[in-house]
């Protein structure tokens, strides 16, 4: 399926859907008449396992649909389920079923770091829930271990880069044992260096630990090796496909605000030639393509 501009459902029917969003509109109250229309009638299903960037404008309503997915917020209009359970449930075992199964990681990693020393830092999210002392130990370790910072443990996060500061803000959402990690534009405040740090756990953590991304990002480049991309404008869906059949679209990509990487300005430029170049993610498979052609 490629440009969703009537907000047509989109089903992939190989494994469990365990997101849902079903005609789902979100108004920020402004005063008792008015509001902003920051979603508007979203449907939308998210496999297990999959792999998932969020992408659009500012304003498009990204964070909004980001919030929507662990009852941060609540529909207007519509449902959101997750793992079967709808947001709007007053039934205490499925609030925390949705809080627990959704973790959440912004932009700041300053503002999700609460204390001052890492291991006790990791350790605060699962000592909240409750968790007992010996697993609450085994989770810290493994949870360092997964973002490659386990040498760390007894250090102070305050003076990290800010690609090892995500990568502990990773960690302690991590050792809550969420099935699903909504990344909010986890990226944007790093250094190249530090993106590429994080982008490397995010695509770990999908591959190796089976957890379920959604990566809101600016950075086109980051679709790399994504299984599908949504774009939102003006609080709808209006693109959900692989990240090649995106790169394909530059006039299309470049009416949403997006920054296409380069091999797909250099694939319109060659198209606008009149040489048709084939679908392809990274400068390599561009490269390949390229002397295939010529
Ligand atoms: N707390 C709020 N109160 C009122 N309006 C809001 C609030 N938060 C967001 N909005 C509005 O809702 C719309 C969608 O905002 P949202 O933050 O979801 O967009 P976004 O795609 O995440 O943007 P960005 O890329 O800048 O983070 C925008 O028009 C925004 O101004
Ligand atoms: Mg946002």
């Amino acid at each position: 399926m490629q440009s969703v501009g009537n907000n047509i459902a989109v089903c992939y029917n190989k494994k469990m859907q365990i997101i849902e969003l079903r005609n789902v509109s979100y108004e920020y109250p402004i005063d008792s008449e008015n509001g902003i229309m920051a979603l508007d009638n979203v449907s939308l299903s998210i496999e297990e396992g999959q792999f998932v960037v969020l992408c659009g404008a500012n304003g498009s309503g990204k964070s909004t649909l980001a919030k929507l997915l662990n009852g941060l917020i609540l529909p207007t209009k519509g449902s959101v389920f997750v793992y079967g359970a709808n947001t709007v449930t007053q039934d205490d075992s499925d609030i925390y079923k949705i809080r627990s199964k959704v973790g959440m990681v912004f932009q700041n990693p300053d503002n999700q770091m609460i204390a001052s020393i890492i291991e006790d830092d990791i350790a605060f999210g699962p000592e909240n829930l409750g968790v007992p002392r010996e697993e609450i130990i085994k989770r810290v370790e493994w949870a360092l271990s997964v973002v490659g910072m386990s040498a760390m443990r007894k250090h102070t996060p305050f003076k990290l880069s800010g690609g090892q500061k995500q990568r502990i803000a990773i960690a302690a959402v991590l050792a809550m044992r969420p099935s699903v990690l909504v990344f909010d534009e986890s990226t944007a405040m790093l250094d190249p260096k530090g993106r590429a740090e994080v982008m490397q756990v995010i695509h770990s953590l999908n591959k190796e630990q089976n957890i379920t991304v959604i990566h809101i990002t600016h950075h086109m480049e980051e679709c790399i090796g994504a299984d599908r991309v949504i774009v939102m404008k003006e609080g709808r869906l209006v693109f959900d496909d692989k990240p090649e059949v995106l790169f394909r679209q530059y006039d299309f990509a470049k009416d949403c605000k997006l920054e296409l990487p380069v091999i797909a300005y250099i694939t319109h430029l060659l198209g606008q030639r009149g040489i048709v170049m084939p679908e392809v993610q990274t400068e390599e498979e561009f490269a390949e393509a390229l002397c295939r052609l010529l």
